[in-house]
């Protein structure tokens, strides 16, 4: 049967650290030219809604790596944009490629490609999660501290895309999650009581310094994200306390890393001095979605 993932909860615990693994595995062999070729023969569809940089080009980058080919759908490529019902697309485009990675708006969107393609689905963004993302991040934060679990991640900022696949990420991995968010802007309640039911240590509180107080890892966003666009400048008011500078790294032990998406908003949700500083580990984050959409490429769709 086919698997997608539209968000982390798809993964079992297991299914997550054996991504983590092969992607370390495919990050040296890559790096020593050894890429192996699961998606020779197989072609992937990029649907994106949404502007995008690096879920675009790791994605296509690495199904080059791994020997497929993909085709790239901007938001006025396909019948999508004139109406088509995404079901329809779903039921075509599984006739005639092999995978399809979605980045849109509305979460029900990726479900419906999901639930109409007899193909994997992954989701490259929507604006409930971002799964690619934070994998990856986890990946990240293998590289430096040795392990995914045993931790506490601060994430500072808005409760968005990136802060519900945190929390989803909590619920699978069990490390200690606190969310300083400010009221009115938290992450999906739905969520939040989930790992509460599963008994994970996710909390929420205002306050950016006893969310990074012992966090091994600080992680923020920007303030108005992708569609937010009309709201950005009551969200700029709205922030201001939650910007991750020098005097918040500070709070956090010494050895804490800090972690961001990308693209970032210098003076906005992080500073210069923070971002391009040597606590920041932005650069391998970003590199990492390389390395770890492949190994989920070549376990869904390259079988
Ligand atoms: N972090 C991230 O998803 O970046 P892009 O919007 O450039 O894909
Ligand atoms: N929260 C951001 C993430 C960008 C990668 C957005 O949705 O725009």
């Amino acid at each position: 049967m086919k698997r997608d993932l539209l968000t982390i909860l798809d993964l079992s615990t297991e299914e997550i650290l054996a991504l983590l693994s092969r992607a370390a595995e495919l990050k040296a062999w890559h790096r020593q030219g050894r890429d192996p070729k699961p998606l020779a023969g197989k072609t992937l569809a990029l649907i994106f809604d949404k502007p995008s940089t690096r879920t675009r080009v790791s994605f296509e980058a690495g199904i080059a790596h791994l020997g497929g080919t993909s085709i790239y759908l901007g938001r006025n490529d396909s019948q999508l944009s004139r109406n088509e019902p995404v079901a329809d697309t779903a039921r075509v485009l599984a006739r005639y490629v092999d995978g399809i990675i979605m980045r849109t708006y509305g979460h029900e969107i990726v479900e419906e490609m999901a639930r109409f393609a007899t193909i994997p689905v992954m989701n490259g963004l929507t604006d409930s999660h971002h799964p690619c993302q934070v994998l990856s991040d986890l990946l990240t934060i293998q590289e430096r501290c040795g392990r995914v679990t045993d931790l506490k991640v601060a994430w500072i900022g808005d409760g968005n895309n990136m802060a519900n696949s945190w929390i989803t990420a909590a619920i699978r991995l069990d490390f200690e999650l606190a969310l300083a968010c400010p009221p009115g802007y938290e992450p999906d309640a739905a969520l939040l009581a989930l790992a509460h039911k599963e008994g994970r240590a996710v909390a929420i509180r205002p306050d950016p310094v006893w969310a990074v107080q012992g966090a091994q890892v600080i992680n923020t966003d920007v303030w108005a994200s992708m569609g937010q666009e009309e709201e950005a400048p009551e969200r700029l008011q709205v922030f201001s306390p939650y910007q991750v500078n020098a005097d918040l790294v500070r709070q956090a032990p010494p050895a804490a890393v800090v972690l961001h998406c990308l693209p970032a908003h210098r003076g906005e949700e992080i500073t210069e001095e923070v971002l391009e500083g040597p606590q920041s580990l932005v650069w391998d984050q970003a590199e990492n979605r390389l390395h770890l959409q492949k190994a989920l490429l070549e376990w869904l769709v390259g079988g």
